[in-house]
């Protein structure tokens, strides 16, 4: 085996079964009757029916989403508080519970730099982030307006079909599920065009804004730090300039991003980032910590007051306690700052640096590697961890080449001994590289694309090109 552990004789990552062997492998599982079983020979059941099936996110040939396994640190946090109190709720079932994640959340506002101001809440995952964040732009919009929006409802808005929010044309389509779950329809969306890196063009979002003047009202910009399709980082500074132009607020989805905040060399792209309105950031997708982990941020601590919603037996007004469970709707929630709080101690700022740096230098090394190679064609410089490209073999019409990446990654899929993911950029399919685990290297990302230099050729003769 080499060093990559990403070959032909690396074991398989996953069973690689289709949907009937699965199932028909899981059916014992939930063969549900009157009598238990002992925990050993649960244990066995599980090994042999339902651990083939998943995937190892852990193996350098794992490089197609943003998964990760647990470290050490993150583990211990992670199985303290199912052995404890998972649940943080509130004061009355976690007193310890409830001060580590109010701690944790100021700690992460300094560590990030984030204004003083500042304040987080752990969230079950980015898309609830975003939704919430973005409630909290239409409450300031209504409130602008002169009405409580938690009363009153998007009806208070002379005409709500005028709410628009713009975002980068390769926003993620959790942004989506908010405008649909606030009622203000997908139409309130206005995709703003990206440049040659994918980022949100900064002359197209001052046109937008021109364009939309005097037919609707601009109550939000959502830029992203780390897209999902290329995790390229839309600059903050144009963004603020409209948004303090139009008075709307500033949202920065940076869910899979934000992490890279931390390395200096990325640090300049997330210029202007303390001073967005609300931050989406989900430590889940490469921080080594268990899910559910996600943290919303918002600049000013008091917006949060517009989550709450006091009981008479639960979160009650006079209560004195801290309560994070004030600051977003659910009631039942996992204590996600322990994990979090473990793998920082473990680890150490500098450790999670390091972690997060190889990878990410795995990826700009590929990218290097592939500008001088000509049957390979990066899509994107790469910003973060990620790299869509496409294989372009001499001699294969450019009107063929979607096929030809789709062959690819069916083919890997089948195979299961690595994970790559597929995506659409414009009107071209595309081949995506993630590295977040510490294992995926620069050799393990090569002989993937080897690999897939194989696969080309099988095409190629199978299609007599
Ligand atoms: C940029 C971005 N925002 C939001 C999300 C949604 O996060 P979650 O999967 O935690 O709901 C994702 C998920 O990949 C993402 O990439």
């Amino acid at each position: 085996m080499n060093e990559s552990d990403n070959n032909e004789n690396s074991p398989k990552i996953w069973s690689g079964a289709g949907p009937d062997e699965v199932a028909a492998d899981l059916r014992p599982l939930v063969d549900f009757r009157d009598e238990g079983l002992p925990l050993k020979e649960l244990e066995k059941m599980l090994e042999k029916r339902l651990v083939p099936h998943l995937v190892r996110y852990d193996r350098p040939a794992f490089h197609s989403l943003y998964n990760f396994i647990p470290e050490p640190g993150a583990r211990l946090g992670g199985e303290l508080a199912l052995r404890w109190n998972q649940g943080v709720t509130n004061w009355i079932v976690s007193p310890g519970g409830v001060m580590l994640e109010e701690m944790c959340g100021e700690a992460l506002c300094r560590l990030f730099g984030l204004g003083p101001d500042a304040a987080a809440t752990f969230m079950y995952c980015g898309t609830y982030a975003n939704q919430q964040a973005l409630y909290l732009a239409l409450h300031r919009a209504a409130e602008r307006r002169g009405f409580d929006l938690a009363r009153t409802g998007i009806s208070g808005f002379p005409d709500p079909g005028r709410l628009a929010i713009l975002t980068s044309a390769d926003a993620h389509f959790s942004l989506r599920h908010a405008a649909r779950m606030l009622g203000m329809g997908e139409n309130s969306l206005i995709p703003v065009p990206v440049d040659a890196d994918r980022r949100m063009h900064s002359g197209a979002l001052a046109d937008t804004v021109e364009t939309l003047k005097g037919r609707r009202d601009i109550i939000a910009v959502a830029a992203t730090a780390g897209t999902t399709s290329t995790a390229s980082v839309d600059p903050a500074p144009p963004v603020i300039e409209v948004c303090r132009k139009v008075g709307a607020w500033f949202h920065l989805d940076a869910a899979y991003g934000f992490s890279y905040k931390l390395l200096p060399e990325c640090a300049p792209l997330f210029k202007g980032a303390e001073e967005a309105d609300s931050i989406t950031w989900d430590p889940h997708k490469n921080f080594g910590v268990p899910i559910p982990n996600s943290v919303l941020f918002v600049r000013e601590r008091r917006d949060f007051e517009r989550m709450s919603i006091f009981g008479k037996y639960f979160n009650r007004e006079e209560d004195p306690e801290p309560n994070p469970g004030l600051k977003s709707p659910p009631s039942t929630r996992p204590l996600s700052a322990l994990p979090l709080v473990a793998t920082l101690r473990h680890l150490g700022v500098e450790g999670m640096r390091e972690r997060l740096r190889g990878p990410f230098r795995a990826v700009r090394k590929l990218a290097e590697y592939l500008r001088g190679e000509p049957d390979m064609e990066p899509a994107h410089r790469p910003d973060l961890s990620l790299l869509c490209l496409r294989v372009t073999p001499p001699g294969v019409p450019s009107a063929r080449l979607d096929e030809l990446q789709s062959y690819i990654h069916e083919r890997i899929k089948r195979e299961a001994r690595r994970s790559l993911s597929i995506s659409r950029l414009d009107d071209r399919t595309v081949l995506r590289l993630v590295a977040i685990s510490p294992g995926v290297t620069f050799e393990a990302l090569r002989e993937t694309i080897d690999h897939a230099r194989e696969l080309a050729a099988d095409w190629r003769r199978e299609q007599g090109l």
